[in-house]
């Protein structure tokens, strides 16, 4: 029996369709690379923007043809699209070839849905409105991303930006135990892995008293753990980022000095109206401090453009803080309304084409930067964790540890190793060079 699994969005919803395949696997299904080979289909899906919902749409309303020719095949649709309220209804009533429907809440029952959709013609569909306590013990995840592993320490959100559909859909935020996390990367050490992330939607604020450790204090005890391995985390809320966390990621070798801090806007009206709780003074102070303890620090961000109420002068503070802050890279994207949220219902909205333009204008100036970056790699070695092979290319792809992709050629295989390359050439955001033996 084969399983194929669709996921959209995050790492977070990377790392749960490693704990459905985990789940998928104790059922004895066995991964397949061709959804028609599937006996089971799951799409673990996305929310937070309005073409990630379209997306999953459209490619489960694609699958009506080939379960009408294969009525035994099991389709399953997770993750945060069907635990916005009304949603798995109309899931429901648009895809009624659909056998179970799930929400994030209740992803560790997936097993219990399957059995019972095999005992019964009626579809199943639960969603679990409350977040419930942390499951610590749930099934082993089947993870497909060696030589990185990730590693939840933190579920949900309290921060309700006012354009995020998250806090709705994962509920408040919990923290994992200290304990078993570290147990957890111990293990993944031992097993071979290296590189760990440690994730949450805001790392920054994990324990919050409820557990013995802060998330510094966290971090390096991870990074205490014997071994050659590296260290990531993400994502950090620019209010809760503290001067003890950049003493943390100095004094600790295997933690990256590359931190993902979303900024959202460089405007202070924005960030008001976005509810982010920090100016855009604030921002660039952290980074300051970041940079204080670790000089090269690479900062990555997210930001938003076409935010209700952007003016033409709030998007050129934008612009102007990706100059100031030297961003190394941006997740860059359109305001999208999400149903429930208090942007949603804010006056002023920004006409498409104003934000398609500004968007065009935010993304050349965040690549000029990064080849502006990338040129001061040619003639230099770094140290890059090999993780794939591009068969296209022909060639060993990893990241240096500030996140740079670099593509090399290689006689063995590299996947997992860590190897020194020196860069002959770039292209754009990519480096091109050569093993240094
Ligand atoms: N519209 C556009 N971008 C959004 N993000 C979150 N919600 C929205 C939305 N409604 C972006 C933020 C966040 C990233 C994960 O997605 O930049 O940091
Ligand atoms: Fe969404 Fe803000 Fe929470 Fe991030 S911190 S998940 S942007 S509400």
């Amino acid at each position: 029996m084969k399983y194929y699994i669709t996921t959209y969005g995050c790492q977070m919803n990377v790392h749960e369709s490693e704990k459905i395949a985990g789940i998928l696997a104790s059922l004895g299904y066995e991964s397949c690379n061709d959804i028609a080979d599937a006996d089971i289909a799951v799409f673990n899906t996305c929310c937070i923007r309005e073409n990630a919902e379209n997306h999953a749409f459209g490619n489960i309303g694609m699958l009506k043809k080939l379960k009408s020719e294969r009525k035994d095949m099991i389709i399953a649709v997770g993750g945060c699209l069907p635990q916005q309220i009304g949603k798995a209804e109309i899931l429901h009533k648009k895809f009624p070839f659909v056998d179970i429907i799930f929400g994030t809440h209740n992803l560790g029952k997936l097993k219990d849905y399957i059995l019972k959709k095999q005992k019964q013609k009626k579809a199943v569909i639960e969603i679990e409105q409350s977040e419930g306590e942390i499951c610590e013990n749930g099934d082993e995840p089947l993870r497909t991303s060696y030589p990185n592993a990730w590693i939840n320490i933190t579920y949900g959100c309290n921060n309700f930006c006012s354009y995020c559909i998250v806090p709705y859909v994962r509920g408040r935020e919990r923290s994992r135990s200290s304990a078993n996390i570290i147990s957890e990367a111990k293990s993944l050490v031992r097993e071979g892995y290296k590189e760990l992330t440690l994730l949450g939607q805001n790392v920054n604020s994990y324990s919050n008293g409820s557990t013995d450790l802060t998330f510094p204090r966290l971090l390096a005890a991870v990074a205490a753990i014997d071994g050659k391995f590296r260290l990531r985390f993400m994502t950090s809320h620019p209010k809760d980022f503290s001067e003890e966390l950049a003493k943390a990621i100095a004094e600790n070798p295997k933690i990256c000095n590359c931190v993902h801090l979303p900024a959202q806007s460089g405007s202070n009206a924005v960030l008001k109206a976005m509810n982010r709780k920090y100016t855009v003074e604030d921002y660039l102070k952290k980074i300051e401090i970041l940079r204080k303890y670790v000089p090269n620090c690479a900062v990555t961000t997210d930001l938003i453009v076409g935010f209700p109420g952007e003016t033409e002068e709030d998007f050129n503070a934008t612009l102007k803080l990706v100059e100031e802050a030297d961003f190394s890279s941006a997740f860059t994207f359109v305001y999208s309304p999400r149903e429930g949220t208090v942007a949603a219902k804010m006056p002023n909205r920004v006409p498409e084409e104003v934000s398609k333009e500004r968007i065009m204008r935010l993304i050349e100036a965040v690549n000029a930067r990064t080849r502006e970056q990338s040129q001061k790699y040619v003639g230099k070695t770094v140290e890059i964790l090999c993780e794939d092979y591009d068969p296209k290319k022909q060639k060993y792809l990893g990241r240096d540890e500030y996140g740079r992709m670099a593509y090399f050629s290689g006689e063995t295989d590299l996947v997992g190793e860590f190897v020194k390359v020196n860069i002959g050439s770039v292209n754009g955001i990519s480096l091109y060079g050569k093993i240094e033996v």
